[in-house]
């Protein structure tokens, strides 16, 4: 459900990374596909003129996806730019300045966390907060009680129906695609439960390191990198129940009830790893105890999935960048005595590629035994399909909540989470390229074992060199 289009975009952190990998180029996308037609106002500190933030913004776009001229050229016109200190009023009343007659701004928080509490203030006594809508990048919050206190800032200043959290994932078509393909389609949902599942697997593994972020990623490791958020975004869409209805608090409270349902993670159930080298990192300090891979599993206590066990895996340096679920069901009686019966399973691929597969046996006309086989739906993404942050921003711009992670949301998966970031387990090396630690197999082993993504039965030569 849309409310009012907002009729400026702010953001802050105008010359700073995200802005420049991420934010001109979906500003540029929604530009073309004429989703944005508002005045663009860059902030930030950086003694430049609005000049020299068109001249990064063209090299944004070049570098990230590619100029469009036209497009481009409206952006240019569109941008504006307040040069000046958070800390000062002034800067505040130059913007309100700029935004003229605009009545319904949305404020784009594309800054570290440490600020977000000196700007939201800053914007509620300068008159800008009025009828707007503000919109934060994650990490929101490093634990429960930091969550609940940025909460608490941005409550103080918006109300929650113009607060937008970010989590790029929910705007991935494969991860929305998840809930489509349950709930548009009628076979799934009599196997979708803990009478035929077996068990879940999530596994998100990049092949690359901490890429120059080592201070950021020191301070915030997997767990808080990419479980809490994206992967747990993923679990909710998989596990939730069917909504009464598609609007966004009919979504988002079905998503907050699968949270609700899982216990905060038990420390023995959890495998934290670091690859090695990861400590000569730029940024990283000594003896560093952060994990760069985690592997854990917890269970959603719910009736529909109680005693199904949930496998998350996710690490830095693994041997192949893809993000891979597996739905395993339980194995079918076995009428056919010999040969082997293995059990069926629904896989879906998020990245890099889009696919969802059904695995089955069949009888081999070659051997006359069964073999497992997958139909496979196959999807390559094209050049001008929406990015995850071309969707989320358009859709904050367009007072859409469904994709943004509501308040109650976010503490409930900090409350998961939050005794394992405290409880501060052994972190094992592991080689980079390696799947993690071998402690991560040993204790945590899912029936059957972790699935590998990129090597699915149906077609092993092409996925294995892809992961080669
Ligand atoms: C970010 C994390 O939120 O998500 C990164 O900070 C991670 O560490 C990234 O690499 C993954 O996103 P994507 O869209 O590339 O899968």
């Amino acid at each position: 459900m849309n409310g009012p289009h907002s009729d400026a975009l702010v953001f802050f952190g105008a010359t700073g990374d995200l802005a420049y990998k991420k934010i001109f180029p979906a500003l540029q996308a929604m530009i073309k596909r004429g989703t944005l037609d508002t005045p663009i106002i860059g902030v930030a500190k950086a003694g430049w003129n609005l000049d020299q933030v068109r001249a990064r913004a063209r090299e944004s776009v070049e570098r990230h996806g590619g100029l469009d001229r036209d497009a481009f050229d409206r952006m240019s016109r569109l941008l504006g730019y307040v040069d000046g200190d958070y800390q000062d009023a002034a800067t505040f009343q130059e913007l309100r300045k700029q935004l003229g007659s605009a009545v319904r701004p949305a404020y784009y928080l594309a800054i570290p966390p440490a600020l977000f509490e000196l700007v939201t203030e800053q914007l509620g006594k300068s008159g800008c907060s009025a009828g707007a809508r503000v919109i934060v990048e994650k990490p929101f919050g490093t634990d429960l009680a930091s969550a609940r206190e940025l909460n608490r800032i941005l409550l103080g200043t918006f109300p929650e129906s113009g607060v937008f959290r970010i989590d790029h994932y929910l705007g991935k078509t494969p991860v929305r695609n998840l809930l489509y393909f349950r709930f548009a389609n009628l076979f799934p949902d009599s196997l979708w439960n803990r009478s035929n599942v077996e068990s879940i697997q999530i596994t998100m593994a990049e092949d690359f390191g901490v890429q120059g972020r080592g201070a950021f990623y020191d301070r915030t490791g997997t767990i808080r990198d990419v479980i809490q958020n994206h992967i747990f975004q993923i679990l909710s869409n998989l596990a939730m129940e069917p909504p009464v209805r598609v609007d966004s608090e009919s979504v988002r409270d079905e998503k907050v009830k699968v949270l609700k349902a899982i216990a905060p993670i038990d420390e023995k159930n959890l495998v934290r790893g670091q690859f090695r080298g990861y400590q000569n990192e730029a940024g990283v300090t000594a003896g560093s105890q952060t994990e760069t891979f985690a592997a854990l599993k917890l269970e959603i206590n719910s009736w529909r999935w109680q005693g199904v066990p949930f496998y998350i895996r996710a690490g830095k340096q693994m041997p192949v960048t893809c993000t891979e679920i597996l739905v395993r069901l339980r194995r079918p009686p076995n009428v056919y005595g010999s040969g082997d019966v293995s059990a069926n399973h629904f896989r879906f691929r998020i990245s890099p590629d889009v696919a969802i597969a059904l695995g089955m046996m069949v009888l081999s006309p070659a051997t006359n035994n069964g073999e497992p086989a997958e139909m496979v739906a196959n999807h390559h993404p094209e050049a001008n399909e929406m990015d995850a942050y071309e969707r989320v921003l358009s859709d904050a711009i367009a007072g859409d909540t469904t994709l943004f992670a509501r308040e109650d949301y976010v503490e409930e998966a900090w409350r998961i989470v939050d005794p394992v970031l405290r409880a501060n387990t052994p972190v094992y090396e592991y080689e980079p390229g390696a799947w993690g630690p071998a402690e991560a197999s040993q204790s945590i082993a899912p029936a059957g074992g972790w699935h590998v993504p990129g090597l699915t039965p149906s077609a092993p030569a092409e996925d294995a060199r892809r992961a080669a």
